[in-house]
């Protein structure tokens, strides 16, 4: 069995994504010489070559060689020009196409690359960029076994994957952990407002808002309790954690994060027919 130490890889887009990726696999013992990399980009390409010492091309074909992987890591707006320029190079090496561009299915990759490659879709999130991602990858039938443990290991360089069966469930991953930061980012927003309004000043409601989100969130990776359990934890009858709950429960936060979420998921079905 391969491990990623045995692999080519070559980024097509070496933007945000695609840079923390590189940083994150070097990290896992991958050797610079094992990837290549296309951008259009001079100072972006520039960038790669000084940070990583990974060898970059501004245009997508050249010196393409045997890649056992392609990981594609362009705007979905250019995906489908993308891959069209690339399509026959790609054919002729037969590789893994691994794509982390939001909206854009396996079918569609195979159709304008003019192929029935084996293709994984993933859906990663912003905390990526700082190695704390979580990743939701679907595969199709045509990706092997080995092929999918090479998978994990690359997107792992970056946080923690999971695999979904059905690919409309990546619209689900969308809408809960693609789009999610932007949810706690806003809660911890509001936590600030609502503090400040209470008194304190910008600068402690501010931090007092982060650290609580940071520390439930890692008693909640650490703890084999349920984060039901962990809710119950801090909530003494009558008290004040109580009275705040169940503000939100006559607010109805429930069915608020339920339709958010719904929608998230609905504009994710939606985009992916507008980039056909
Ligand atoms: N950043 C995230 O946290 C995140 C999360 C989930 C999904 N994604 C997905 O990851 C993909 C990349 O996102 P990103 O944040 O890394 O964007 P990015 O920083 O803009 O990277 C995209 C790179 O592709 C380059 N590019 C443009 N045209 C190209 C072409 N014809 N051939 C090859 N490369 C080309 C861009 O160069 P120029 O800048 O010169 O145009 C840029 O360097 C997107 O599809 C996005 O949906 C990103």
């Amino acid at each position: 069995m391969k491990s990623i130490q045995d692999i080519r890889l070559r980024f097509i887009g070496a933007g945000n994504m695609a840079a923390s990726l590189m940083g994150g696999l070097l990290n896992k013992g991958m050797t610079a010489s094992q990837i290549t990399a296309s951008d259009p980009g001079r100072n972006q390409r520039a960038y790669i070559e000084s940070q990583f010492q990974i060898q970059t091309y501004g245009d997508n074909n050249a010196h393409f060689g045997m890649p056992d992987m392609v990981l594609v890591a362009v705007k979905p707006q250019i995906m489908k020009t993308v891959l069209a320029d690339v399509a026959e190079v790609i054919r002729r090496n037969n590789p893994l196409v691994i794509s982390v561009a939001a909206g854009i299915t396996s079918c569609q990759i195979n159709q304008w690359l003019d192929a029935d490659l084996p293709i994984v879709r993933t859906m990663p999130n912003t905390p990526a960029l700082i190695g704390q991602g979580a990743i939701g990858m679907y595969a199709n039938q045509n990706v092997s076994h080995e092929q999918r443990q090479l998978t994990e290991q690359i997107m792992d360089a970056v946080g923690t994957s999971i695999w979904v069966d059905k690919e409309f469930e990546i619209d689900a991953v969308t809408a809960l952990s693609g789009s999610g930061p932007a949810y706690f980012f806003m809660f911890m927003e509001y936590l600030q407002q609502a503090g400040q309004k209470l008194g304190l000043s910008e600068g402690n409601a501010a931090l007092l808002a982060k650290k609580t989100a940071i520390g439930s969130a890692l008693l909640a990776e650490r703890s084999p309790e349920s984060l039901q359990q962990l809710k119950d934890r801090v909530t003494s009858p009558n008290g004040t954690t109580a009275a705040a709950l169940n503000s939100f429960n006559e607010s109805k936060l429930e069915t608020v994060i339920e339709k958010a979420l719904k929608a998230a998921n609905d504009r994710s079905v939606a985009l992916s027919k507008e980039f056909d």
